[in-house]
């Protein structure tokens, strides 16, 4: 009878959660096709060639210099684009062509700009392979937006960051190397009303896209693509920026395809696919004993294929401050390690971490509708501080099963809660009897709602 009822159960749960899925599936392909048409690019001339088109100006990288042969350093071709671009009024378009692939050493690209510049990246932009092109400069960088308001990056074409030999050299990968900086491929670093789309960023160094003290944020429609073996290539990473949303985007990577720490806030995260990697993950928070606040995180409509882990959240010993108001939902699970968990015991440094007296505090965390298939038999971990103890945890509608077949448990440690509907493996926690289910709060985002 149990096993009966967990196998209508399981096939009700599939059929509500794939068919979402397959119609997402067959929209994409039927939208694939484009637009692109009303771009007409100004082939040869004069430096300032000016097109209008629908009010919209429109500059090519390849009339500044660039060779865009994947050889010849377009690096400068860049910058001069980019501060003719600045210094126009309006709205300007910068074009890397198509079938071409431009070549770009370490890059700042700052604002303010009086213009409101669309990078349309139809072609190609790639990093010189070899790290020693970095000596000297900052190993955290190579395309590096700072202050940009109002700018937008898309167009169809890919990024990327020729990281091989940046992973080889990694101390992850070889112990005898030493740990040293490697580039975030993508930074975006105290930008405005900023939208990051359709676009390919793959293998970067190390990180593929940060947003860093960044205010309000679109970011959709990216592939993020790295091997499951390159060693810390995070696919998408917020830090102290307010005001996100992540969506329809497809992300493969060696660690988390989106984690989230610092003081952020108003993350919007839906229609995620994500796997291999490590899943979606608030934090690390609290680590160095700094305090930190991450609060009003949605995770809605997410599909986690072979992760390490699915939706998670960790905290270093000896932090403080706060992780709440956070929700989890609409989850779709396939041969995920620990698909539910928190982990204020988190460390990852080569040497033991001391449990000390203080700790980011996590509380107010709802899971529901979150279904599918484990890697492993703990497939809900809740492993929460002695010092500050995990309160209102919410789960509903969890159905976790083992993708080997066999049973799979929940592993509670000062872990508290309450759970409504059903609840596979069964809870674990001390309940309490208010249903605390989290209305995360998330202003309307103005940049969320314009074209
Ligand atoms: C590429 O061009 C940039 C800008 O001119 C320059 O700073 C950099 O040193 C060049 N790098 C290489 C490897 O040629
Ligand atoms: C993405 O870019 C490609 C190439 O520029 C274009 O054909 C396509 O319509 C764009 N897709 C969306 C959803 O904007
Ligand atoms: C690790 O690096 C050391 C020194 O750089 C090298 O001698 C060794 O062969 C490497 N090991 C592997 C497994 O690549
Ligand atoms: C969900 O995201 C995928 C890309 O990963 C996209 O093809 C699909 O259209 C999106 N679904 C909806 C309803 O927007
Ligand atoms: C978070 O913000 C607070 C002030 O609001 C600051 O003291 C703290 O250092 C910030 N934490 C981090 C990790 O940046
Ligand atoms: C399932 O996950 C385990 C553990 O990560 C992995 O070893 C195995 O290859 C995965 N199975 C499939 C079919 O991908
Ligand atoms: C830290 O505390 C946890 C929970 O009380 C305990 O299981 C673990 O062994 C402790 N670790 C160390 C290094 O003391
Ligand atoms: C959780 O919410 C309750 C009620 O709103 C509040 O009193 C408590 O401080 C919150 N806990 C955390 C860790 O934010």
């Amino acid at each position: 009878m149990r096993s009966c009822s967990f196998i209508s159960i399981y096939i009700i749960v599939i059929i509500i959660i794939v068919t979402p899925l397959l119609i997402y599936h067959a929209q994409a392909q039927s939208q694939s096709q484009g637009i692109d048409s009303i771009i007409q690019l100004p082939r040869s001339g004069s430096s300032r060639t000016r097109t209008r088109t629908r009010s919209r100006r429109f500059l090519s990288i390849a009339d500044f210099g660039a060779r865009g042969d994947g050889f010849h350093n377009d690096t400068q071709a860049f910058l001069k684009v980019w501060e003719i671009a600045c210094s126009l009024s309006g709205f300007i378009n910068i074009v890397f062509p198509y079938q071409k692939t431009f070549l770009v050493t370490p890059i700042d690209i700052g604002g303010p700009c009086r213009s409101k510049i669309t990078l349309r990246i139809l072609g190609a932009i790639v990093a010189p392979r070899n790290p020693d092109v970095w000596h000297g400069l900052n190993k955290r960088k190579w395309i590096y937006f700072h202050g940009v308001n109002h700018l937008s990056v898309e167009g169809g074409g890919r990024i990327d960051g020729m990281g091989q030999e940046w992973w080889s050299r990694s101390c992850k990968i070889n112990t005898t190397n030493p740990c040293l900086p490697a580039p975030t491929a993508l930074t975006f670093h105290k930008c405005k009303s900023l939208k990051v789309r359709n676009l390919t960023v793959l293998n970067s160094q190390k990180m593929h896209i940060a947003f860093t003290s960044c205010m309000r944020v679109v970011a959709s429609r990216l592939k993020v693509l790295a091997p499951a073996s390159s060693p810390n290539t995070d696919g998408i990473h917020i830090s102290a920026t307010k005001g996100v949303e992540i969506r329809d985007s497809l992300i493969r990577t060696g660690d988390d395809c989106i984690s989230i720490v610092r003081n952020s806030s108003r993350v919007w995260i839906r229609n995620i696919s994500c796997g291999p990697g490590h899943g979606i993950s608030i934090g690390s928070l609290g680590k160095s004993n700094v305090w930190e606040k991450i609060q009003n995180v949605i995770v809605d409509g997410a599909y986690l294929y072979n992760t390490d882990n699915g939706v998670r959240i960790k905290t270093w010993q000896g932090g403080s401050g706060f992780a709440s108001k956070i929700t989890f939902q609409n989850i779709l699970m396939e041969n995920v390690s620990n698909p539910i968990i928190i982990d204020q015991y988190y460390c990852d440094s080569r040497h033991p971490c001391k449990n000390q007296t203080s700790a980011v505090q996590v509380g107010n965390i709802s899971f529901i509708n979150i279904q599918g298939t484990s890697a492993t038999e703990e497939t809900i971990k809740f492993a929460c501080s002695d010092a500050s103890p995990c309160e209102g945890l919410y789960l509903e509608n969890i159905f976790l099963r083992s993708y080997f077949g066999g049973n799979t448990r929940s592993y509670c440690w000062q872990a508290h809660g309450s759970a409504q509907g059903y609840v596979y493996p069964p809870v674990c926690f001390s309940t309490s009897s208010d249903l605390i289910r989290q209305n995360v709060l998330l202003e309307p985002n103005p940049a969320i709602n314009s074209v």
